[in-house]
């Protein structure tokens, strides 16, 4: 860590005065920190100890503001090895209006793409699943979840639900699903897609290695046939530090007012 940055400590102890909890004043030197890149992603923080005795405070302060600062993302925790200033992610621009598939999303991008696999089968349909496909519950839903990786960095969690009638074979797509359905002359040609905020969950995290709690991005697409079926109903999570969608907008003249 540079001695610019070690200043960030020493310069706490004199203004350690204002009032506010001190492990908020830690927390918020640390995070200035980052902002204007004293300290940059991969530099480790000085221990716990040296901290304490540079900035005047606790352990127990100290320790406080780095837990806080774990949570948000802003640093990370290896055992063992420290406390770093956590990777920065080079954040994703998606258009809202192109519908594209992941694969050539991250392509585009000449970004490398795989998947890690955490289910494909033929199922029971779930009463949502058989709502939105118009399964009958004697019918089968196949469903392929994967973690969607670029670049070795996990982006996403996308769990699909077709019918199984469009993929009897959901073992058998290989690296895209839209490509195994336009093989089938079944890729989606319109789709509608809701986004909300999500915190993500326990285990979700892990998978896309964030901190729990930290933000998301919740995904449902319905994509539809040129026939208007229903072909695919996703839902995935999204990294939040990862991705900007990006939507284009224009004045609608009185003529077009109240069309879709
Ligand atoms: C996007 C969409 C998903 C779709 C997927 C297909 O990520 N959000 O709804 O299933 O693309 O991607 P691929 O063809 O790479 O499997």
């Amino acid at each position: 860590m540079s001695e610019a940055a070690d200043q960030i400590f020493a310069t706490l102890r004199h203004q350690a005065q204002s009032g506010a909890p001190l492990y908020l004043q830690l927390r918020k030197s640390i995070e200035d920190a980052v902002n204007r890149g004293l300290i940059g992603p991969g530099d480790a923080l000085p221990s716990e100890r040296d901290i304490a005795t540079k900035a005047d405070i606790s352990r127990v302060t100290v320790r406080k503001a780095v837990q806080d600062l774990v949570k948000g993302g802003i640093l990370v925790q290896r055992h063992g090895s420290g406390t770093f200033v956590a990777p920065r992610m080079e954040r994703v621009e998606q258009s809202l209006s192109r519908l594209t598939s992941f694969t050539e999303d991250m392509a585009r991008r000449g970004m490398v793409v795989r998947s890690a696999w955490l289910d494909r089968g033929l199922y029971a349909p779930s009463p949502d699943e058989m709502m939105v496909l118009g399964l009958s519950s004697s019918e089968l839903v196949a469903r392929v979840a994967r973690l969607r990786i670029a670049n070795d960095t996990p982006l996403a969690i996308e769990r699909a639900s077709l019918s199984a009638s469009v993929l009897p074979d959901p073992a058998d797509i290989g690296s895209s699903l839209y490509a195994a359905l336009e093989l089938t002359g079944n890729r989606p040609v319109r789709a509608v897609q809701r986004i909300s905020a999500a915190n993500l969950g326990d285990s979700d995290a892990r998978l896309l290695e964030v901190p729990p709690g930290i933000a998301g991005l919740h995904i449902e697409r319905i994509s539809y046939l040129a026939s208007g079926k229903v072909i695919e109903f996703t839902r995935s999570i999204y990294r939040g530090d990862a991705y900007d969608f990006v939507a284009e907008l224009r004045l609608t003249g009185p003529s077009e007012e109240g069309r879709p």
